[in-house]
């Protein structure tokens, strides 16, 4: 057996976790990146580079010459071959060559083939957008079902190729032939239908037959027509629904050849669902419903099904999706079904998610109404559904007597724990309602897993665990601030502060990268600013234009954070070229300067937005000025773009951008730090900014600084005094300037606030407030209070880069950082990440007073190492020493001797406690 296996070739960013080799891959790149990545076989492998790929191509029927590549690149590689055409498909393999440490040569086997087509663009594509010919009302619009039957010849065997190509104005299922096309759920997902829509690629050479064949698409509002935002907006996009589809079949013989487009010759009707809605769920009135109406038993009774017509076209780009589409990833069965104060039925899955319920039996007298609401917690003993606000998620059967087999909502998602269920329950005596009656199914966006980290304490692994939770809940086609209320929607600054995290956990570069596109788009249109929200639905006609025009940092400040970070983390130099105008634009146009160049002070900044300190009712009332912390991250981003200036190949930008930062830097020395370096934000997130952006004039200063960070942690009892900026970073900064007894204090701390004490209250899922629900159990009185944001659990950053030690030292995980740094009584902890070259595994304990460190490195990579006594802080002007190692397994050791647990705060004499419940 080979010492060096090679993966499937990957298409771009493809990573998707449902992708199995057999299926084939959509792209509309005509000549799509390939990557590859590699595990050792051998465990003493060690150092092993590669020297050579070959690539196997075979395409038109025939196999293309072996393509040999003499290059160490095994990410993003140019496509070898000729351009993809739309009449063929290509497969594709792999094969690679490489020395290990002592120069001999190592070569893999063939990989697994994969295949890859093309999609036909939209101006190869003939079909239209249709709809009702029926008048439209501002709606709700109740779902429709669209349908066209047609014939196919017999093929003797399936047709060479059958590609449905298939978008909704709307969320859309299709079916051919009674049978579900594919797995997605909310297709085609939501992006600024305004610039860009997508269209999905189904091959269902398998479900068509000779003879008669029916196709059907159901197509509710989702965020096309339905409500979306607390402003009660509805049709945003249009007020039609509509569907879009094109059938191509293509046999040898070109006469058998059929092509089934979207044209006023189908006919649409009605179905069960009453409504539909993503706040508000689903009514289902089961006695509509048609057995049949999708597959060639369907009635051609006239009079039950209406005329189509064509819609308008959307002025927006239609292009082939290239996200990993909206699954059912997991089922979760009920932990326990119980009798509220007031009787309700309530169930308990143990797990707040995001998804819906899959009933498995059910059967009712005609006539009952079976109501499921959905919350996330439990208040005063009764489902705690206020924070919800409007949203009323809610799905409702309408009873007509007959069993009920299976049954889901079909185009809505709930954030949800328990479930109240009226018109069913324990006690029926026909049809009890048991623990295997119902299941939740946990829907988001199906990425791959790439990241864990595990340690010795199981409260710190529940964080970690709960965080992962909400980022799955929070990835539902676009990321999201919570999943539950009146919202769900792209607030940039929650995924600007959460992305490395996110980054590390999931494969997020396709969807995040797609975001990213629209980001540009809406801000290109709207002054050079990003809206706060994207897709943006706070307009001028929505009333809430103050909310859309408003230039923000922090928020704003991801078009350039995220895509660095994605940069960072996936390595493909393409998003920041992309990007880059957006960048540009932002910083150019969009920030709003005073003569010295940083912020215009006249701007509200919501800045360290949630600091624990705020009121319930003004969230934005931290401690920290809002304008300090938009000029650190001005200082910061301005930094960065000298940077990325200069990756893309932009070297007079990056001149340009280097002397700006010389002057913000400068600029915001003069304006916000003492000559000794006490930062006039003196709290957590001032002095934590200060460190890691790196603002002092000098180590000195810095030395300072970490001195009161320190300080201030010790007199806030070590609990948590940053919002959404100072929480990814404040530990980043003890640990950085050496006080990382400090930042494991803190990550330890169980009283509110702090990020253990949702673990003590029994959360599942990182909440939006730090105390999203108070020590005595009821919710936070503020009208947002949501218990699944993943803002606050951008922590997991310093678990995988600090505590766990691992972190991209070259983008795209090229050379590595392992840089672990034990502390508290944690006797051993372990990061890993699925890199875009292979598994990288740093696991350490603390063994007899020796650290003993156990280390994988990806073949065809580096990595630098440094042990814990021989770490140092560089901010404070000292050096560490380090050594490099290839890639394969290792061990190595040192001498670990903890710091004094735990340290103590400062303490404050003259306190009376305060009762809890004021909290
Ligand atoms: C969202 C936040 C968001 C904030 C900004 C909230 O309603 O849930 O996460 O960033 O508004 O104002």
């Amino acid at each position: 057996m080979a010492k060096i296996k090679v993966s499937r070739p990957l298409i771009e960013h493809h990573n998707y976790s449902d992708a199995d080799a057999s299926s084939p891959i959509y792209t509309g790149h005509r000549q799509p990146r390939l990557s590859w990545s590699f595990e050792a076989t051998d465990d003493t492998l060690t150092g092993w580079h590669q020297t050579h790929y070959t690539i196997k191509l075979s395409a038109w029927g025939q196999p293309h010459p072996d393509i040999y590549v003499e290059s160490s690149e095994s990410v993003l590689v140019p496509w070898p071959g000729k351009p993809l055409s739309l009449d063929s498909s290509c497969r594709v393999k792999v094969r690679v060559d490489g020395e290990d440490e002592h120069g001999d040569l190592v070569s893999s086997l063939w990989s697994e083939e994969i295949t890859v087509e093309f999609v036909p663009p939209r101006d190869q594509l003939s079909a239209n957008f249709i709809g009702s010919a029926q008048p439209q009302s501002d709606g709700p619009l109740r779902p429709l079902r669209l349908r066209k039957s047609f014939n196919v010849p017999d093929y003797d065997g399936l047709p060479d190729k059958a590609k449905l190509y298939v978008t909704a104005y709307g969320v859309y299922q299709v079916f051919v032939n009674g049978e579900r096309i594919g797995n997605d759920q909310m297709a085609p997902g939501w992006t600024s239908y305004t610039y860009r829509h997508l269209y999905q690629t189904h091959d269902v050479r398998e479900h068509l037959r000779p003879g008669r064949n029916v196709i059907g698409i159901e197509v509710a509002e989702g965020w096309y027509a339905g409500r979306l935002g607390w402003a009660g907006q509805r049709q945003f996009y249009g007020k039609a629904l509509g569907v879009f589809a094109e059938l191509q079949v293509v046999a040898s013989e070109t006469e058998g050849a059929v092509t089934i487009t979207t044209d006023d010759t189908w006919e649409c009707g009605h179905g069960p669902l009453m409504t539909s809605d993503i706040y508000d769920g689903e009514v289902y009135a089961q006695e509509n419903e048609q057995v049949g109406w999708n597959g060639i038993s369907s009635s051609e009774e006239p009079g039950q099904w209406m005329p189509t017509k064509v819609l308008p076209s959307t002025e927006a780009k239609l292009l082939p999706s290239e996200v990993p589409p909206v699954s059912v990833t997991e089922h979760i069965k009920p932990v326990r079904i119980f009798e509220s104060k007031s009787g309700k039925t309530i169930i308990d899955f143990g797990q707040n998610m995001v998804g819906k319920l899959l009933v498995k039996q059910l059967r009712k007298p005609i006539g009952q109404e079976i109501v499921f609401r959905h919350a996330e917690v439990i208040e005063d003993d009764e489902l705690g559904t206020r924070p919800l606000r409007s949203a009323g998620a809610k799905d409702t059967i309408l009873s007509n007597g007959q069993v009920i087999e299976t049954w889901s909502p079909q185009h809505t998602f709930h954030g949800f724990r328990y479930v109240e269920v009226t018109g069913w329950s324990p006690s029926d005596e026909r049809c009890p309602l048991t623990m295997e009656s119902i299941e939740a199914l946990v829907m988001h966006t199906d990425m791959k897993r790439t990241g864990w980290f595990s340690c010795s304490d199981p409260l710190v692994n529940k964080l970690h665990e709960n965080t992962v939770w909400s980022m799955r809940g929070n990835f539902l086609s676009i990321p999201t601030d919570c999943p539950q209320r009146d919202e769900r929607l792209g607030w940039t600054g929650d995924i600007q502060v959460f992305g490395p995290s996110a980054n590390f956990l999931f494969d997020t570069s396709a969807m995040l990268g797609h975001w990213l596109e629209d980001v540009a788009s809406e801000q290109k249109d709207n002054d050079g600013i990003p809206p706060f929200i994207v897709p943006n639905i706070l307009t001028s006609d929505t009333g809430d234009n103050s909310w859309g025009r408003f230039p923000q940092a922090v928020w704003d400040d991801v078009v350039v954070l995220l895509p660095w970070s994605l940069y960072h983390a996936f390595g493909d130099v393409e998003i920041l070229k992309r990007q880059y105008p957006s960048m540009q634009m932002w910083l150019e146009r969009g920030v709003r300067r005073g003569a010295d160049g940083l912020w215009d002070p006249s701007f509200h900044q919501l800045g360290d937005w949630l600091d624990p300190s705020a009121p319930p009712d003004r969230p934005g009332e931290a401690k920290t000025d809002g304008t300090f912390v938009a000029d650190a991250y001005l200082v910061h981003v301005t930094h960065l773009m000298t940077t990325i200036s200069d990756i893309v190949g932009h070297k007079g930008e990056a001149a340009k951008w280097a002397l700006e930062h010389k002057k913000l830097k400068k600029a915001f020395g003069r304006k916000y730090i003492t000559i000794e370096g006490l930062p006039v934000a003196d709290t957590q997130t001032g002095l934590a900014l200060a460190i890691v952006f790196d603002l002092f004039k000098t180590p000195d200063q810095a030395k300072v600084a970490a001195a009161r960070l320190g300080r201030a942690v010790k007199l806030a009892d070590f609990k948590v005094a940053t919002g959404f900026v100072g929480t990814p970073i404040v530990t980043h900064a003890l640990s950085s300037v050496g006080l990382q007894n400090l930042a494991y204090r803190m990550l330890f701390e169980k009283e509110c606030p702090s990020w253990l004490y949702p673990i003590t209250m029994g959360a599942t899922t990182v909440w939006e407030r730090w105390n999203s629900m108070l020590p005595d159990g009821s919710i936070n009185p503020g009208e947002m209070t949501s218990f699944n944001h993943y803002a606050l659990g951008s922590i997991v950053n310093w678990l995988h880069e600090v505590v766990g030690g691992i972190s991209p030292l070259e983008p795209g995980w090229k050379r590595s950082l392992i840089r672990p740094v034990p502390g508290a009584s944690l006797t051993h902890a372990e990061a890993k990440h699925d890199t875009p070259y292979g598994m990288l595994r740093c696991k350490w304990s603390i063994e007899s007073g020796r650290f003993i460190l156990s280390l994988t490195v990806p073949p065809n990579t580096t990595a630098k190492v440094v042990m814990p006594d021989r770490q140092a802080s560089h901010i404070l002007g000292d050096t560490e020493e380090s050594f490099e190692v290839a890639s394969g397994n290792y061990e190595f050791s040192c001498a670990y001797e903890p710091e004094k647990w735990k340290p103590e705060a400062i303490p404050i004499p003259f306190y009376t406690p305060v009762k809890k419940e004021l909290w």
